[in-house]
């Protein structure tokens, strides 16, 4: 009788003690989410230090010119389609916009402002459900949206040379974030004003502002890509929208300098550039 108890007190303080460490063996589910991420950027921004609650992750962002042997061929082609895409994919550009006039410097940046949209880490962010597409869609997928609708271009197969470059550029200048499940540089988040936009102020500020390198028609001029007109990006595209465009044009731009339109103005010019004619996407 009394060895019975013994061994019931002795699965009871067990449990608890299993009990105990339950919460810490799903920390990392649980905290990250509610506590904020924190990225410190040391040595030239190409090293970084990523905490999320008790989680750290220290990386490189790397240089495509650093792609080993076997790959290094499509890597650098991938890269240079994503800085002149007319030269390297005529096939699939549009006329006059490129993958780094939003993805900025080919898209190896982590966000933040004037660092544009970053892809550090696309290749593990796809296959995913598009609520655009209402499917799941792979990198090669999202890879053709942007051409059909950023670029108003045509999209390549995923066996087209320049897709199969794209993805090796894309897989290389993911490596070193593989392991980090949650990345706070992914995307456009829109702004937090409830300020509704007005596009007659919108032009204002873009005379102001924008014109003198996007054109006083939005047309573009040399390296300054055309915003609307016959050129630009079409209505199906991701920049069509106010929420993202808004969040760009209020981290990027102006783009020389530290960005310094307030939330209100950023929904306002991209209310009036969303008001200008430019290309129908035909699906
Ligand atoms: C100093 C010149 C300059 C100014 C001023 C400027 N931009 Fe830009 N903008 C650029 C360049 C250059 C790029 C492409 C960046 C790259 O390729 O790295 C760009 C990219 C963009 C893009 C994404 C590409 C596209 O074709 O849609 C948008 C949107 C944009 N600018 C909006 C604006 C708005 C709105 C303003 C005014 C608030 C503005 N820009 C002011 C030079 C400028
Ligand atoms: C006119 C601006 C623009 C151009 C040019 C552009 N993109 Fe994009 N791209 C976007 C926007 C906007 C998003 C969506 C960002 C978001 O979800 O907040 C996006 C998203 C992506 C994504 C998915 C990122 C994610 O978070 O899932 C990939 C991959 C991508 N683009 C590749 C490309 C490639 C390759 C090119 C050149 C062929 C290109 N883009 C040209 C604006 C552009």
């Amino acid at each position: 009788m009394n060895r019975l108890l013994v061994w019931i007190l002795f699965a009871c303080v067990l449990i608890g003690i299993v009990a105990i460490f339950i919460p810490y063996l799903t920390i990392p589910e649980t905290t990250y989410s509610d506590s904020p991420s924190t990225l410190e950027t040391i040595i030239e921004g190409k090293h970084y230090i990523l905490t999320q609650g008790s989680q750290k992750y220290e990386f490189d962002l790397v240089d495509p010119e650093d792609a080993p042997d076997p790959i290094r061929t499509h890597v650098i082609l991938g890269f240079n389609i994503m800085n002149e895409t007319k030269t390297y994919a005529p096939t699939y550009a549009g006329d006059a916009i490129t993958c780094t006039n939003c993805h900025f410097s080919a898209g190896n940046t982590l966000g933040g402002a004037n660092n544009g949209i970053s892809l550090v880490g696309a290749s593990t962010w796809y296959p995913s459900y598009s609520k655009r597409d209402q499917r799941v869609i792979t990198l090669q997928d999202r890879i053709r949206n942007c051409f059909e609708r950023s670029l108003n271009g045509k999209p390549p197969a995923d066996n087209a040379l320049e897709m199969i470059a794209l993805i090796a550029y894309l897989d290389w200048i993911s490596h070193n974030v593989k392991g980090i499940k949650q990345m706070p540089w992914r995307g456009l988040v829109p702004l937090t004003s409830k300020h509704t936009p007005e596009k007659d102020n919108g032009a204002a500020y873009y005379q102001k502002y924008c014109s003198m390198c996007h054109g006083y028609e939005g047309e573009g001029i040399e390296e300054n890509p055309p915003l609307w007109g016959e050129n630009a990006f079409n209505d199906g595209a991701g920049m069509n929208d106010l929420d993202k465009l808004s969040a760009f044009i209020y981290l990027n731009m102006p783009y020389t300098r530290a960005p310094f339109l307030s939330e209100e103005q950023s929904l306002d010019v991209a209310a009036f550039i969303i008001s200008q004619p430019r290309p129908t996407f035909k699906k």
